[in-house]
Order: C-alpha cells, then structure tokens, then sequence
C-alpha cells in the first residue's frame, strides 16, 4: 500500500483521483473510484444545475466513502458554488482561472480545496488561496490546460509551494506513470483519459473506443471547438482533443471559422447530438498510447496501484550498497 499526504488527507487506499471530466465523470464513475480507494470527483463543468443536482445524489446514493466536485473556475458563478456545497463534498477542485473569489466561500465553508494550475503563478495563486492540494497540469492532459509539460512543471511547482501536497496531472493512465509522479515529488495522480475509457464513464460509447484506438500524435491542442460553442476560455489556454476532420479544417483558420458560426454553430450542434465524431470533439490527452480497453474503473485503480507498488520495488532495487575496496 502506497501512503502519502494524499491518502492521508481523505484516508484513501490509493493515491489516485479521478480527474472532475466535464460531461464524463458523472457520480456513477465518481462513486466507482471512491469505492476502489481513490477519490472520485464529479466533473461539474459549465455547471449546468440540472445535471449537476443529478450526478451528485447519485455519487452520494453511491458511496459512502469521501467523493468531491471540480468546477470551472471563470465559468462558474457563487450559487453553482452554493449549489456543490449544499451536497456536502469532502473536496472541491477549482480548475482555470482566478481560484481566490469561491476559494474564500469553499474554505470557510470547511471544505477541503483542490487547485488545478497550469504554471507557477498558477501555483503561487492556489497557494494564496488556500490550496490544501494543487494539481500541476502538464500539456499532455486532455481536455483543457496549458503549455507547460508535466516533468518539468510537477518538481517546479512542488518547489515553489512549500509543504502543500502536490498531484500530478497529464499524461498519466497507469502505474509507472504514477510511480514517476511520486518520484518527481508529488503526492499522488489526478487521471482523466485513462477514465474516460471507463465502463462507468458517461458518454458515447463510440468516443470510448476512439480513445482506445487514438494515439498520442493524433491527439492536439487547439481552441476550434472552443470557438464554434461559443465558449469564452481565457487567452492562452487550449483544449486537446483527437484530430478529426472538423480541427483538421478549422486549426489555423480561427478567424474564418468565427466569421461563419451562424452556421457552423448549428452543425456542430446537431453533430455532439448524433454522436458523429468527425465532427464533434473527444477530449483526450497524450497517454492514449496507453489504453488497450474500456475497463471497469474500479479494476483500472487498483491496477494502477499494483504496477505502481512494482514500479517502485523494481526501481528501489537499482540502488546498490557503495563495494568497499
Ligand atoms: C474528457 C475530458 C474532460 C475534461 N473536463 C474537465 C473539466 O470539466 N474540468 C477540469 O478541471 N478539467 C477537465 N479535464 C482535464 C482534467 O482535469 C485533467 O487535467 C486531465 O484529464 C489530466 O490528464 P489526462 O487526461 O492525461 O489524464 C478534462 C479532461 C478530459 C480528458
């Protein structure tokens, strides 16, 4: 069994947390983590109420074990805010923008807070806030995030705030990934992709079995489907998902593709509702190359944690006692 800060904080069995996959990790996948020993957190997103009341009386019915929310930062107002907090997570991760506004409401409501960051003034304002966890986000994360890549970045943040316990994020879908996240200095993995893949995963079963074919250079940042919803993400940060032929078209011709949303709006619309992925986007990140299967989730964490015990036995014995002369 693998104990770090983490697994202390919210006394879990593995130092493993599903990552908050917006429209992904309803309460279903969140309670099978939770189950498994990791913690499960519900992707709340753009904090749609309805789903939201939905996926978290059901991750509640579902578990009795601790369980959390992730929010979108600059997206979401004080009563989304209210709203999470009436359920009574035992964490909320705020992820994508200024965290000190609803950190204040989250702390002093006693709640445990979760800050994803994405650089070390990420990092530095997460602490400010009051972190008592900061997730660094490497570039090879699906979905949303930043430039920085996570080998670099994890050690660096987990440098520049002092004794917060750090989570590294990216990249990571099994044990010798989290292996080299504890090796780096963090306390634990925070896993999307791995988990999309996932038999308690909402969502096409179709998208699931593109990211078990997908591989790492077809997956790319981008801001296209970020554009054609209308959605206002703050400057510099992209979304990578698997190239199809909808970025193919509309990668380097943002403008032109603003110019045209009274149509393409409507299509991209009527494409997420039929499932038609050439259209619609799949959020993945780089370590696709690492998923041969849709899973149950809860096999998924404690496969991770076994590989990970190995990992590290394994890497313990390249050590040797100095040969005496
Ligand atoms: C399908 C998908 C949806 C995501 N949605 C969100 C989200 O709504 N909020 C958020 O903070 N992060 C979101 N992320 C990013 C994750 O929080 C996390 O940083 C990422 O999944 C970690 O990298 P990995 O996918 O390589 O494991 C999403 C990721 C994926 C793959």
């Amino acid at each position: 069994m693998i104990a770090t800060a983490l697994t202390r904080l919210f006394e879990l069995e593995h130092p493993i947390v599903l990552a908050p996959m917006g429209g992904v990790s309803g309460g279903r996948l969140a309670a099978a983590v939770s189950n498994a020993g990791g913690l499960g957190l519900v992707g709340g997103g753009y904090g749609d109420r309805a789903w939201l009341n939905r996926e978290l009386d059901l991750v509640s019915q579902l578990t009795s074990r601790p369980w959390g929310v992730g929010l979108i930062t600059w997206s979401c107002d004080r009563s989304i805010v209210d709203l999470v907090l009436a359920q009574r997570p035992h964490a909320v991760m705020l992820s994508f923008g200024d965290p000190r506004p609803h950190a204040a409401v989250i702390k002093a409501a006693g709640y445990r807070l979760i800050c994803q960051v994405q650089d070390l003034a990420g990092a530095r304002l997460a602490r400010e806030a009051g972190a008592d966890l900061i997730v660094a986000q490497g570039t090879e994360a699906g979905g949303h995030g930043g430039t920085c890549a996570t080998l670099p970045l994890v050690p660096a943040v987990v440098d520049a705030v002092n004794l917060i316990p750090v989570l590294a994020a990216g990249g990571i879908a099994d044990g010798r990934g989290l292996a080299a996240a504890l090796a780096l200095g963090a306390q634990g993995v925070l896993i999307g992709t791995r988990f999309y893949a996932s038999d308690e995963a909402l969502g096409s079963p179709r998208a699931k079995q593109s990211i078990v074919e997908g591989s790492a250079d077809g997956t790319q940042r981008t801001t296209v489907f970020d554009i054609v919803r209308s959605l206002d993400w703050p400057a510099g940060t992209t979304g990578r998902a698997l190239r199809n032929p909808f970025m193919a078209r509309w990668h380097g011709h943002e403008r032109k593709l603003a110019a045209v949303l009274d149509t393409e709006s409507a299509a991209f619309q009527a494409a997420v509702r039929a499932e038609d992925f050439d259209t619609a986007m799949v959020w993945a990140g780089e370590g696709v190359d690492l998923i041969d299967a849709v899973a149950p989730a809860g096999t998924l964490v404690k496969r991770i944690s076994e590989e990970t015990e190995q990992c590290i036995a394994r890497a313990t014995g390249l050590c040797q006692q100095p040969t005496r002369e």
